[in-house]
């Protein structure tokens, strides 16, 4: 890690290739061919074709996320395209490349497939994206009655059942199954379990082919921490639907739990502050422009210096960015070594998913490169913003 970060400077993501590939095989082998990746975890070239490698299909959230994927080479037929709001050119630019399922998310969006399908388009397979009500956090579920979302169509309003009728009737699209997304970084198995009784409730009349439980299995971020694994995921969620009478074909899309856990962020502390009787600062030359999730989430990360992996972390300091703003934290209960030191390579492990994909040029930082690390050789993947790339754009 310090000969990377001598390398290619700081901060820098470097991810455990191996790692990203062992994710993927065991989400194949545990949901079998369908279960998609969500990119918005963690995209990039490298990462769209590692994933088309290892046999997953690919979710796109957005026309910039499908451009990605489809000019990385991953064949159109693999992608799974989401989206609130998807506007009729992203639906045509969708439609024309041939995109493998289209999750249908509101009326509206089902009246522009079928305007593009009036011009010439050819119709689309589909999943009607509904909202279970069930409402999973980080460690506990509440069931709401009615479904208080942005995203997909109301089981408890009708909602979910019109849409279905629509789909199916039309002569525009074609109904392939039932797509549901209860919430990120879950963490019981147990919530998923009871999306799954709910979602039977609906599904299984229709008896529609597929059905996606989307992603959401949480990972462990912080020392104590535990998540289940990909393939006790799926054990829990197909136990469920056989209990459930669920006889469509299962699939899901992972996308933290295959991302996350890959990579750290490798820093170098720039300045220690200490307030005495109040805390002490250690600043990086990284933020909330690398990872965002601090100050978003209030996450909680880990700090280690690769210098001396196993040392004890008796020390108590915030860590903090460079931006300007207080808010701008990275770890803010960190526990490092007592002798960390100005110019020391910092790291922050389990930041591979939602830290590159959600980065930012706030305060004009560049934002930072990513490596690649396999068998103990490193490849980048994604350069180093130069100054340039700050004005690229402007006219
Ligand atoms: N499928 C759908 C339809 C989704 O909306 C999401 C995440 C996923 C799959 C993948 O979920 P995952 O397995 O990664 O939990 N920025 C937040 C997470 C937002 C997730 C949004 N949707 C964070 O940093 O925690």
């Amino acid at each position: 890690m310090i000969e990377l970060a001598d390398e290619y400077g700081t901060p820098l993501f470097v991810y455990d290739e191996e790692h990203l590939r062992a994710r993927c095989r065991e989400a194949v082998a545990a949901f079998g061919e369908g279960v998609a990746y969500a990119g918005k975890a963690f995209l990039t070239t490298a990462m769209a074709r590692l994933v088309f490698e290892e046999g997953m299909h690919l979710d796109v959230a957005s026309s910039g996320e499908l451009f990605v994927a489809l000019n990385a080479g991953v064949p159109a037929e693999r992608i799974v395209h989401h989206g609130n709001n998807k506007t009729v050119v992203e639906l045509a630019m969708t439609m024309e490349a041939g995109t493998g399922r289209i999750v249908v998310d509101s009326f509206d969006e089902i009246a522009r497939i079928e305007g593009l399908v009036a011009e010439g388009a050819v119709p689309p397979k589909v999943l009607v994206r509904v909202t279970p009500g069930i409402e999973a956090h980080t460690h506990e579920y509440l069931q709401t009655g009615i479904a208080d979302s942005k995203f997909g169509f109301g089981l408890a309003t009708g909602d979910a059942a019109a849409a279905v009728a629509m789909t199916r009737e039309s002569p525009a699209m074609d109904l392939v199954g039932i797509h549901a997304h209860i919430g990120s970084q879950v963490y019981d198995v147990e919530s998923f379990r009871k999306a799954v009784e709910t979602l039977a409730r609906f599904a299984v009349p229709l008896d529609l082919p597929e059905l996606s439980i989307g992603g959401g299995l949480g990972v462990a971020y912080v020392a104590g921490e535990e998540a289940p694994s990909i393939t006790e995921w799926a054990q829990a969620v197909h136990e469920a639907a056989v209990a459930a009478g669920i006889t469509a074909r299962v699939l899901a899309e992972p996308g933290r739990a295959i991302a996350a856990g890959a990579a750290v962020t490798l820093y170098t502390v720039g300045t220690i502050k200490e307030i005495p009787g109040v805390r002490t600062y250690v600043s990086v030359d990284g933020g909330m422009s690398d990872n965002p999730r601090p100050s978003l989430y209030g996450s909680g990360y880990e700090a280690f210096l690769p210098r001396s992996v196993g040392a004890d972390r008796p020390k108590h300091v915030r860590i903090v960015g460079s931006h300007c703003e207080s808010g701008d934290i990275i770890v803010a209960e960190a526990s490092v070594p007592d002798d960390l030191l100005v110019g020391d390579v910092l790291a922050t492990p389990v930041t591979g998913a939602y830290g590159h994909s959600m980065g930012s040029n706030y305060n004009m930082f560049r934002r930072p490169p990513v490596v690649f690390v396999r068998d103990g050789d490193a490849r980048l993947v994604v350069r180093r913003e130069t100054y340039e790339d700050l004005v690229r754009r402007d006219v």
